[in-house]
């Protein structure tokens, strides 16, 4: 991340900058830092840069050339077709700097800071170069330039390798807009304060559920507007063979820390009602099955009853199409009383090659979902005030059901333990107990009782897809994303 800052006092920036962890950061070179001095830029001899203001009034003005030459020094100015790094101009007039915008701006590979000084820069030049004005809250500062160190440190922090462990940047406050639990170290007792017992027994699923506790009771005590926003993520999948799942827990991942996982892969899971408030999001993700959400008994997500609650919906497909999928999903999740406010069709292994699909989602794929969280919490934080709107998704949401031919499977008894798992697991109760035998009649084809059974007993032949599917499909396909 490259950070060019205009300014008219360079070694406020350099000192601020040059220390700490932001310090050992541009000496690795994960971060770099390019200060700019307006002054060098005047286009008066006696190198002066502000002037009264017209009209009147009190306090000098940044004359705009100077401000112009400097953006132009590190933008290449107008003319130079190549995309121009966002330009951000510090003030207390911009959007206020959060968490989720913090994100959106570590995902930039260069930023120019610009810092005002005296009563501010001419507007013209603002209008000519400003892409975003952020403010770092409700107060007036003598300059621009301790915002501008603010916003490097918060935005550095998601740099990866800009903290010793790059986690440690998913696990803080504000995250999930919860405040985070209290910390404690050596010695035990200090003072005659004790350190929290659960602290100290090592029992990782108490200290989670302590320190959530404390995360909720904090925020509610210090920061209730916080916890307004603070909005449970569920994530419901189906996937009989596991590449659906990943592909939902990376991207849910990446919106929250605190997620919750429904696998509508059981049949169980499938029967228990959840009713969703206006104030959670739920993911809901879905493999294609020839073009279409897969056909189970009780249709898929009809066991989820929202109310306005928004919801994004992920088809997951293993490189040939998504055809009618995401509109299938829409419509069913939009009849549930959720809003569709965003939707993903994404690759992942197609389980009939070991071509098609093969390690996606890969680095690239998690980097566009890690972006596409943070333009849905950009969607979320602007819903509440504006309101949840639908978005638009390609396919028929009403497809004929399509007729598969089935795939061949075999059975080797004398292999088989009975150990009943490929019963157990079959997401549509195809495999009869007693028997081990498939009712080809309810069977799905999905492959997870091959995938599940250890012995080597099940197998498949689909050598005559494959190869269809390989000769036509094997051009990687990109994440779609709306
Ligand atoms: C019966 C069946 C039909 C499929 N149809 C399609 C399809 O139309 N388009 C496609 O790109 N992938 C298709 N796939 C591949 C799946 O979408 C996906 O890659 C994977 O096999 C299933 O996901 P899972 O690992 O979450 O179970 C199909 C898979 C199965 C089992
Ligand atoms: S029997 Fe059919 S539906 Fe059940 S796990 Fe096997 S392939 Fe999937
Ligand atoms: S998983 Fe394999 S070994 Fe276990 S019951 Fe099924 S076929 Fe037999």
């Amino acid at each position: 991340m490259k950070f060019h800052v205009l300014t008219l006092f360079p070694e406020m920036i350099e000192n601020a900058v040059h220390t700490s962890i932001t310090g050992r950061a541009a000496k690795k070179g994960t971060i770099s830092l390019d200060t700019v001095n307006i002054r060098d830029f005047s286009v008066n001899k006696h190198m002066r840069v502000d002037d009264y203001p017209y009209g009147g009034g009190a306090g000098m003005v940044m004359e705009p050339e100077p401000v112009y030459r400097a953006w132009e020094s590190v933008a290449g100015g107008q003319g130079n077709e190549e995309k121009k790094p966002r330009c951000i101009y510090l003030t207390p007039q911009g959007k206020v700097l959060n968490q989720t915008l913090v994100e959106e701006l570590a995902m930039e590979e260069e930023l120019i800071l610009l810092c005002g000084h005296y009563e501010g820069i001419d507007e013209r030049v603002l209008e000519e170069v400003v892409t975003d004005y952020v403010s770092i809250g409700d107060y007036v500062l003598t300059g621009g330039e301790l915002a501008a160190c603010v916003l490097i440190d918060a935005v550095s922090r998601f740099v990866p390798g800009v903290l010793s462990n790059e986690e440690s940047s998913q696990f803080e406050s504000i995250q999930d807009n919860l405040l985070e639990y209290p910390h404690y170290t050596r010695p035990e007792v200090w003072r005659d304060r004790q350190v929290p017992e659960v602290l100290l027994k090592g029992d990782h699923k108490k200290i989670q559920a302590w320190r959530m506790k404390q995360s909720l009771e904090r925020t509610r005590q210090r920061r209730p507007d916080l916890l307004e926003k603070n909005r449970p993520v569920t994530a419901a999948f189906f996937s009989p063979t596991g590449g659906t799942r990943k592909a939902a827990e990376i991207f849910t991942e990446s919106l929250t820390q605190n997620p919750r996982y429904i696998d509508l892969t059981r049949r169980k899971l499938r029967k228990e009602k959840v009713k969703f408030s206006s104030g959670e999001l739920l993911i809901a993700a879905a493999p294609v099955y020839g073009g279409q959400l897969p056909v189970t008994e009780e249709s898929l997500f009809s066991n989820l009853q929202g109310e306005s609650t928004p919801c994004v919906i992920l088809a997951a497909y293993g490189n040939r199409h998504y055809d009618d999928t995401l509109a299938q999903m829409k419509k069913r999740l939009e009849k549930r009383g959720f809003i569709c406010i965003g939707a993903a069709a994404l690759v992942i292994p197609h389980i009939y090659s070991p071509v098609l699909g093969k390690d996606r989602p890969d680095e690239k794929d998690r980097q566009i979902l890690r972006r596409f969280a943070v333009e849905i919490k950009k969607r979320l934080e602007e819903g509440i005030q504006e309101g949840f709107s639908s978005v638009s998704v390609p396919g028929n949401p009403d497809p004929e059901p399509k007729q598969m031919k089935p795939v061949e499977k075999s059975f080797d008894k004398e292999k088989c333990t009975n150990c009943q798992a490929c019963a157990q697991k079959c997401p549509v109760n195809a495999i009869s107990q007693e028997t081990l035998e498939i009712r080809e009649g309810k069977c799905l084809n999905c492959m997870s009782c091959v995938k599940v059974c250890k012995a080597g007993a099940r197998g498949y032949d689909c050598s005559q897809v494959r190869q269809y599917l390989e000769s036509n499909y094997s051009q990687p396909r990109k994440i779609e994303l709306f």
